[in-house]
């Protein structure tokens, strides 16, 4: 199964959908599908994690997850379990000693790296818009906020937009997520994360409500938005349809710029690879509802011709087979009501797009280490190339490439008069020396990343760049977490 977010969006899938088409032989499919979930004889969940604190914490809320959409829990299997185990003497000795101990590895903390030049720093006091992209899970939610608290640190206005509403987060900015407007982020709160001159609010969009706000100002007449509101398939399609956050997204994002209420917004993307698409040109959305396929879908009018009409019949059958003939009408309901709505998002997405090209925009792409995310971020690359969009980098999250001074402890410097911290050493070690090999491992990844900004850069825009941030031991859903990774990126 994909990552934790992703899981429980497919275990709940056949329960949505259902909901979107009870009827008809795919009602039946769904039916059966979710059946088979829920039948404890027949599905279990194994739910693999990690011996530390933040898989363990994501593993439990997968568990409660799982749980509601009424999947079993077979199993939990914590991989990568350390052959060694600590008393609670050796570990306390050890605490004691290696508070002592200059930088070595193993010691878990974060070394600020020493770097000449930062180059996020110029980005986050100079963009109008930084979007960060990337794969499921990479930090892009955690790195857009900490950027954010980065810029507004420095004196500017800024907005964090993210259509990833994470409730943990909406808890440590103290925002409710789901709000028609941006929250502010309380004073308190930005003190606390070293912000005294700047201003931050924070957005967790509802892809839904900004739907609402569109078709409001589109379907002027009341009944026929009442009409739409009401639609079944409009409730359920305006929160699943591809490209719908996005499109709404950079409906707010452009609403914003324009109206000059903040110098700079930080733009998080879900987790897709078609995060981009939208920015295609002409976008695609569009041309494909100006189709004529699509046209077959809208009700009859006078000038519809003798084949059209036709054509038209036969679809609607054909859909009524699939779906129920109530489905139907309510799709066809759907599309006429809808396809106006899409027009107005397409000629924004136009201008957005412009925006979006324009130099006071960076593209960040976020990854972690893995080699399925640093593939994502590559094609992300690819993507701005493609659309013409200015890449300014990638940051290298959770990474342990930065391990400036650090040096791997040796047996001679236990006490060996304390028997408890001999021991503890011996165990002690191998870990150290397999951080080391993860450090070498991931400073390798960020000079392979670092050439390949290098060669991906426009020849007119400064040349992109590969920063790494640290793995933090406390995550970064905390205020105090976020500080520490835009202390990084102010240093990156
Ligand atoms: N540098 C880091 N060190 C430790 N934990 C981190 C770091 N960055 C992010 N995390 C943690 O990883 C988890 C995922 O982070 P985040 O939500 O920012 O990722 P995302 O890319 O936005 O995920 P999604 O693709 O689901 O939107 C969170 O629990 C977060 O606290
Ligand atoms: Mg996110």
């Amino acid at each position: 199964m994909p990552a934790t977010g992703h899981t429980l969006a497919l275990t709940e899938l056949p329960a949505q959908l259902l909901r979107l088409l009870p009827n008809g032989f795919i009602g039946e499919e769904l039916r059966a599908g979710r059946t088979l979930l829920e039948d404890r004889t027949q599905t279990g969940a194994v739910v693999v994690t990690l011996p530390e604190r933040l898989p363990i914490t994501e593993s439990r809320e997968l568990a409660q997850g799982l749980a509601k959409s009424g999947v079993g829990l077979c199993a939990y299997v914590v991989n990568k379990m350390p052959a060694t185990d600590f008393s609670k003497e050796e570990r306390e000795v050890l605490d004691a000693w290696l508070a002592h101990s200059p930088p070595l590895f193993g010691r878990g903390d974060y070394v600020r790296p020493l770097v000449s030049a930062p180059v996020v720093l110029p980005l986050v006091d100079d963009a109008r818009v930084l979007v960060c992209c990337g794969a499921g899970g990479v930090g892009k939610t955690s790195t857009a906020t900490a950027l954010a608290l980065l810029a507004a640190r420095r004196g500017r206005r800024v907005l964090a937009l993210t259509v990833d509403p994470s409730k943990r987060l909406a808890q440590t900015l103290g925002v409710e997520p789901n709000r028609r407007e941006p929250t502010a982020v309380s004073r308190e709160r930005l003190q606390a994360a070293g912000i005294t001159a700047g201003t931050l609010d924070a957005w967790m969009l509802d892809p839904a409500k900004v739907a609402e706000d569109a078709v409001k100002r589109v379907a002027k007449d009341e009944a026929a938005q009442q009409r739409l509101f009401q639609n079944r398939l409009y409730k359920e399609v305006s929160r699943m349809v591809a490209g719908m956050q996005e499109y709404t997204a950079m409906e707010a994002l452009f609403g914003f710029l324009e109206a000059g209420r903040y110098d700079l917004v930080v733009l998080d993307t879900p987790p897709a690879r078609n995060a981009l698409d939208f920015l295609e040109e002409p976008t695609r959305l569009a041309s494909l509802l100006e189709g004529r396929v699509f046209q077959l879908f809208l009700p009859p009018t006078a000038e519809t011709g003798f084949f059209e009409r036709k054509a038209a019949e036969l679809l609607l059958s054909v859909l009524s087979a699939a779906f129920g003939a109530e489905n139907a009408r309510d799709l066809q309901e759907f599309f006429s009501l809808f396809l106006p709505v899409f027009k107005d998002f397409g000629l924004h997405a136009s201008k957005a797009r412009a925006l979006l090209s324009s130099a006071s925009t960076g593209f960040l792409l976020v990854t972690s280490p893995a080699d399925e995310a640093v593939a994502d971020a590559l094609y992300f690359q690819q993507r701005t190339v493609d659309l013409k969009l200015p890449f300014r980098g990638f940051l290298l999250n959770r990474s342990e490439a930065d391990a400036a001074g650090r040096r791997l402890p040796t047996l001679g410097e236990a006490d060996s008069q304390v028997p408890a911290l001999a021991r503890a050493f011996a165990k002690f070690l191998p870990l150290a020396a397999a951080e080391q090999t993860r450090h070498a491992r991931d400073a390798a990844l960020l000079a392979t990343l670092a050439a390949k900004a290098a060669a991906g850069s426009g020849s007119d825009g400064p040349t992109a760049f590969a920063r790494a941030l640290p793995t933090l031991v406390t995550g970064a859903s905390e205020l105090e977490g976020l500080a520490v990774l835009a202390d990084a990126l102010s240093i990156a």
